[in-house]
């Protein structure tokens, strides 16, 4: 067994029992419906729902929603309690359990403490500035290519279901290599089962339901990865995937192979939807706001490449402006709405007692429209990603990436992936929608428009 193994059975999360509500009725807030408690009301307008309850019971309160009773927690310095949690109180295991342990169980979200610590360290190097070289290499060939199919279609486009075919191919290049082999549409078909099946509403693999599609995509995406460990070990492969078979802790000990194969699952589903999501809202506001589309054509075209030349790493530094144009989309919209997590331990919020065993969550979405924090919270205005006014900032006043020791371990590389698109797709069209139109984004459980964002795509000559 390895060291990481080890330390896993050590340091496993505690068994969880859930308060009674007479544990929690000094915290305001209401059951809602017998059975479903709040669930329609959040499914149908989760940001709405969320700024009613905390006009009527501050800004925490408890509400019944998903078959489980929980307390929200707003604002940055909410936020920070929970995320970077000081103390130690807050699981995340058992906060997103519910949720993704049947699919992605044991992926790095889902440990706790020492022993998240000791594997994100381990996962931390296909992170690091070699490895991310290589990926935008695969990133820039990817993204030109697929930008030279829209252009090649229809000027009209629908444009969330092209960008999230178009982040499944790049996420196989990147994640897995280039030397894929035969079995890559059936391992993507496998993940976008996993991924719908994580939020299906029936629980159970019945026969013909999603999570039974999403059960059995599991256990090919398993089968897939386990098979190819060894080779990948040996090998000189620049992928994620490679580089998580030669990853090793401290005292350079390697995965297990359950453990390499529960990591890449887990990475592939973190990568992909908020990327489609994020890159999707960036595109709107962009098409909303065209002064601010202009203004960064300025800065790819004052980056000084030749057209069609791909992006060099040494460049993305140059591009500040993209950078806070793509901050303020995921300000407006960010792909995780709301982070769950569970007390392990009693503990106490703004004179609120909150018992072990409590659900807690706290909300992005909420926090980032928050008219105190965020002048004119519906504006768009990247202006507000300056370093001044960042600093200026509660640190967890933005969190779309959360924070404290479960931070995204992506950022770097969704900064990088949306910079290389903005360069593609920007110094070669223009892009538009009608006049007026807003779309309808359906918000939970990762934010995606309704009709599927129709935009217009016209070549720059
Ligand atoms: C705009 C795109 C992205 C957004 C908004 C985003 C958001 C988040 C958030 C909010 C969390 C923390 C959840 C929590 O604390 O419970 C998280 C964790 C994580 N994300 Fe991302 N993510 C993005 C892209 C990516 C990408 C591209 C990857 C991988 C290449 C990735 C890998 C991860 C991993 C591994 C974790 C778990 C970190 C840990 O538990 O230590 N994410 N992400």
């Amino acid at each position: 067994m390895s060291a990481v193994a080890l330390a896993s059975q050590a340091h496993a999360t505690p068994f969880i029992v859930e308060p009674p509500l007479r544990a929690l009725a000094h915290i305001p807030g209401e059951d809602g419906w017998p059975v479903l408690g709040a669930t329609l009301q959040l499914l149908a307008d989760p940001k709405g729902h969320v700024e009613k309850c905390a006009a009527q019971f501050g800004p925490v309160y408890r509400t019944r929603a998903f078959g489980g009773r929980s307390v929200s927690l707003l604002g940055p310095e909410a936020n920070e309690f929970v995320l970077f949690d000081h103390a130690k109180c807050f699981s995340s295991t058992h906060g997103w359990g519910g949720i993704l342990e049947r699919l992605f169980p044991r992926g790095l979200m889902l440990l706790d403490f020492d022993e998240h610590r000791l594997h994100r360290k381990a996962l931390s190097v296909a992170f690091k500035t070699g490895p991310m070289q290589s990926y935008l290499v695969n990133l820039n060939r990817g993204i030109d290519a697929g930008v030279a199919r829209w252009r090649a279609g229809p000027a009209d486009m629908l444009f969330y279901p092209a960008i999230k075919q178009l982040t499944l191919d790049l996420a196989a290049v990147s994640f897995l290599g280039e030397d894929i082999g035969p079995d890559v549409e059936r391992l993507k078909r496998a993940f976008i089962d996993m991924v719908a099946a994580a939020v299906a509403v029936i629980r159970k693999p019945l026969p013909g339901t999603q999570m039974a599609r999403g059960v059995a995509g599991r256990a090919f995406v398993v089968d897939y990865f386990g098979r190819q460990i060894e080779a990948r070990r040996a090998g000189d492969g620049q992928d994620i995937f490679s580089h998580l078979c030669k990853a090793t802790t401290d005292s350079g000990i390697s995965l297990t192979r359950q453990e390499i194969v529960d990591h890449m699952s887990f990475l592939m589903m973190a990568a992909h939807d908020t990327l489609t999501s994020s890159l999707t809202s960036f595109v709107y506001h962009l098409c909303a706001n065209r002064d601010w589309q202009e203004r960064l054509r300025g800065e790819i075209d004052a980056l000084g490449l030749a057209r069609g030349e791909p992006l060099p790493y040494e460049k993305l530094d140059q591009m500040p402006l993209t950078e806070m144009a793509f901050k303020e989309s995921l300000r407006l919209i960010p792909p995780v709405p709301s982070i769950p997590r569970c007390a392990v331990r009693d503990t106490e919020f703004q004179g609120f007692r909150l018992p072990a065993g409590v659900r807690v969550s706290v909300n992005p979405l909420y926090t980032h429209h928050m008219p105190d924090v965020w002048p004119e919270p519906q504006k768009f205005d990247p202006l507000r990603f300056t370093e001044e006014a960042s600093r200026a900032r509660h640190k967890f006043a933005y969190v779309p990436y959360g924070g404290g020791a479960h931070m995204c371990l992506g950022l770097h590389f969704a900064y990088m992936q949306a910079k290389c698109f903005a360069y593609n797709l920007l110094s070669s069209c223009e892009i538009s929608i009608p006049q007026g139109y807003r779309p309808d984004w359906k918000l939970w459980p990762i934010p995606q428009p309704r009709d599927g964002l129709r935009i217009r795509l016209t070549p720059r000559s």
